[in-house]
């Protein structure tokens, strides 16, 4: 996560190109602050991923408790062959696509000839997550190009290339990262840069009873605690404060009536934060919470709204026996 310098990153048959930096670090600063210092406590959750962050939710994805990664590369593994067989001359666009195992089992399925032709393209905020999955990706697929992006797939979606033909991938449910404003506008904006016959390929996490989904954000080595919590050290070097971890603890429930899990970082005592980039300290009294991540679970009337607000077409949907994930698959 480095939005100060730009970095370029060339070898054989990779390219990876550091945008950040465009953001502008004031922005990124003004961002965290007024979230610090609003009413309700707040930190985006793309600050969880930088390099520890990026590792610590790749230990997270092989946990018993966290069922989303498993259920979704079990689908992918079977619905691979029929999306993936006839794929040539494209560019297969990734958002968010972190340690790249998902695309993968995706690739797998592309005969050797035609990945001569296809152009793999991760898009994520995490340097450390493309250069990483670069890598082994090559290493597996030697006859693949990839064109990494380190950029944030909100402000900077137009970064992305769309001359040849695309099939987008947005896996994990990191859609339901994003509030709903940000969601239809998000959607709305990926279509309008949709080419007619290119695809979108998007994992979603759906309603389930609360006692698996509770679980699947406590889990018992408290890895989703440890990975809560490095937001901190990730904020206290964008905007040199002096957060302490072992100031705060762990929390994660389902809110019934948004139909979201909700993570926050409760103060275990009165906390007073010092920055430089802020006039005012940031207080926070015991038991205050800031709110760092909402993930939405989904039902089939939701899914239908991402294609009205999208305007796109759902091509077809594949689930799991117990219907617990979802991957869509739309088409302009
Ligand atoms: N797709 C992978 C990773 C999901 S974790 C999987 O399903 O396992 C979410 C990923 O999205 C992380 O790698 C994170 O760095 C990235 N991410 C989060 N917010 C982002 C943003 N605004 N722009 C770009 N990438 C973002
Ligand atoms: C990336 N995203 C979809 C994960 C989720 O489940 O919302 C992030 C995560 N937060 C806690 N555990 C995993």
């Amino acid at each position: 996560m480095n939005y100060i310098d730009t970095e370029v990153i060339e070898a054989h048959k990779i390219k990876i190109i550091n945008h950040l930096n465009n953001l502008g670090i004031e922005n990124i600063r003004k961002e965290i602050i007024t979230g610090l210092t609003s009413k309700q406590k707040t930190i985006s959750s793309k600050f969880f991923y930088d390099k520890t962050g990026s590792k610590l939710f790749e230990d997270i994805t092989q946990l018993p408790e966290y069922y989303p990664t498993r259920t979704e590369k079990k689908i992918l593994k079977t619905i691979a062959p029929k999306l993936m067989h006839n794929l040539r001359h494209a560019d297969i666009v990734e958002l968010g696509s972190g340690d790249c195992s998902k695309i993968s089992l995706l690739l797998n399925s592309i005969p050797k000839e035609n990945l001569k032709t296809i152009n793999y393209i991760p898009v994520d905020v995490s340097q450390s997550a493309v250069n990483e999955s670069a890598r082994n990706l090559v290493e597996k697929f030697p006859d693949l190009s990839i064109k990494g992006l380190v950029a944030d797939f909100i402000n900077q979606l137009d970064l992305i290339p769309k001359t040849s033909k695309r099939m987008l991938c947005f896996l994990g449910s990191t859609l339901g990262n994003f509030t709903e404003t940000v969601t239809n506008q998000f959607l709305k904006n990926l279509s309008s840069s949709m080419n007619s016959g290119d695809t979108f390929l998007l994992g979603v996490d759906l309603v389930k009873s609360t006692d698996i989904l509770h679980d699947a954000y406590n889990d018992s080595q408290e890895v989703t605690a440890e990975f809560n919590k490095n937001i901190l050290n990730v904020i206290n070097d964008l905007i040199n404060s002096d957060f302490n971890i072992n100031d705060f603890e762990h929390k994660a429930f389902f809110n019934q009536g948004k139909s979201r899990i909700e993570m926050h970082l409760i103060a275990n005592k009165d906390v007073i934060i010092n920055t430089p980039f802020s006039t005012t300290t940031i207080n926070l009294k015991k038991g205050e919470n800031i709110h760092t991540e909402n993930s939405y679970k989904f039902t089939q009337a939701q899914i239908n709204n991402f294609a009205k607000a999208s305007g796109l077409n759902i091509k077809e949907i594949f689930t799991d026996p117990n219907n617990w994930f979802a991957l869509v698959l739309f088409e302009k």
